[in-house]
């Protein structure tokens, strides 16, 4: 496919009723391009023979994978999945993809920094997740980067977007705080995990940036721009939303937690800024999430 044809391109997208997936397609449809898209119900990411005998009969110029098995508790305790769905699925694309010459799109966390750094993390931050989940989505990276060598790794952070969030999550932060506020005075949310909360559609956004630019492949952050903690985050959206709930930072210190999480895990898109690919500051993500619930 020449530089910059983008128009034309087949897109392959599993992971269509994902938070993220869901928007991919609309902007990409939106956008022009042939778009085929899978939910799970249609493509299972752990059947390597269907998946491999799709894209063959597809033909795609691109594949995006937007599936993840990311209930950060759960891959704990059943680091097995963990690894079948965020790893060896994924290796299996990038395979798929190298043996046919399809560009590969996957995601990945922020997860995979341990958090330590005190300020954003960019591209060039060496990863030192502390669980399971990030282990298994940074397997995924490196398999992703050493089968397929036209592949492009997203990291992002504290993904939201929809009307109903992600199905496994059943919701995500900002439903699940509206929801838990319902009739009460006061909520008390953790202040000492930093984040780039991201939206959905701004991510879909970027990621249809980044394949119109097509820069070298590799590994990219692509968050809205600016850190906060999700106490911030939580007070900024019931002030927008009109709920009168007051938020009660709390520092946990880490210590309520089941499984370690970094503490500061905010990315910074220092790759995609130097091409001119530049994403909204949160707050402004924040109140199109808030203003697209109330229609
Ligand atoms: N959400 C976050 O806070 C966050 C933070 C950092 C990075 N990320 C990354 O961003 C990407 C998108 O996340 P998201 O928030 O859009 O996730 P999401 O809403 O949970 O969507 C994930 C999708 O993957 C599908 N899926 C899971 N296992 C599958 C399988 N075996 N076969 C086929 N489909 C399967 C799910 O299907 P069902 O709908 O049937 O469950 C779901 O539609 C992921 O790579 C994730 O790791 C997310």
């Amino acid at each position: 496919m020449p530089h910059g044809s983008f128009i034309n391109m087949k897109i392959f997208l599993i992971g269509k009723n994902g938070q993220l997936g869901f928007f991919l397609e609309k902007t990409l449809r939106n956008n022009k391009f042939q778009v085929f898209s899978y939910g799970r119900e249609d493509l299972d990411i752990e059947n390597f023979e269907k998946i491999k005998s799709e894209i063959e009969s597809r033909s795609p110029d691109v594949v995006i994978n937007a599936t993840a098995y990311h209930l950060v508790e759960q891959c704990e305790e059943n680091p097995e999945k963990a690894f079948i769905v965020n790893a060896v699925a994924v290796r299996n694309l990038a395979k798929i993809c190298k043996e046919r010459k399809i560009i590969f799109v996957t995601y990945s966390t922020d997860y995979v920094f341990d958090g330590l750094l005190g300020h954003a993390y960019d591209e060039n931050n060496e990863p030192n997740p502390l669980q399971v989940y990030g282990v298994s989505k940074l397997s995924g990276e490196f398999l992703t980067r050493n089968y397929c060598d036209k592949s492009f790794v997203i990291r992002t952070c504290g993904v939201y977007g929809g009307k109903l969030g992600s199905r496994s999550k059943k919701g995500n932060f900002i439903l699940n705080i509206m929801k838990q506020a319902q009739g009460k005075k006061t909520l008390k949310i953790s202040s000492e995990q930093i984040v780039s909360p991201t939206y959905a559609p701004d991510l879909a956004i970027g990621t249809l940036e980044l394949l119109k630019k097509m820069p070298p492949f590799g590994v990219y952050h692509l968050v809205n721009d600016g850190t906060c903690s999700w106490a911030e985050f939580a007070t900024e959206a019931f002030r927008k939303a009109h709920i009168k709930t007051k938020i009660i930072p709390i520092d946990r210190k880490g210590m309520v937690e089941s499984v370690r999480k970094p503490l500061f895990s905010a990315l910074k898109n220092k790759k995609a800024a130097k091409i001119g690919i530049v994403l909204p500051h949160w707050k402004d993500a924040l109140a199109r999430y808030i203003k697209y619930l109330s229609v």
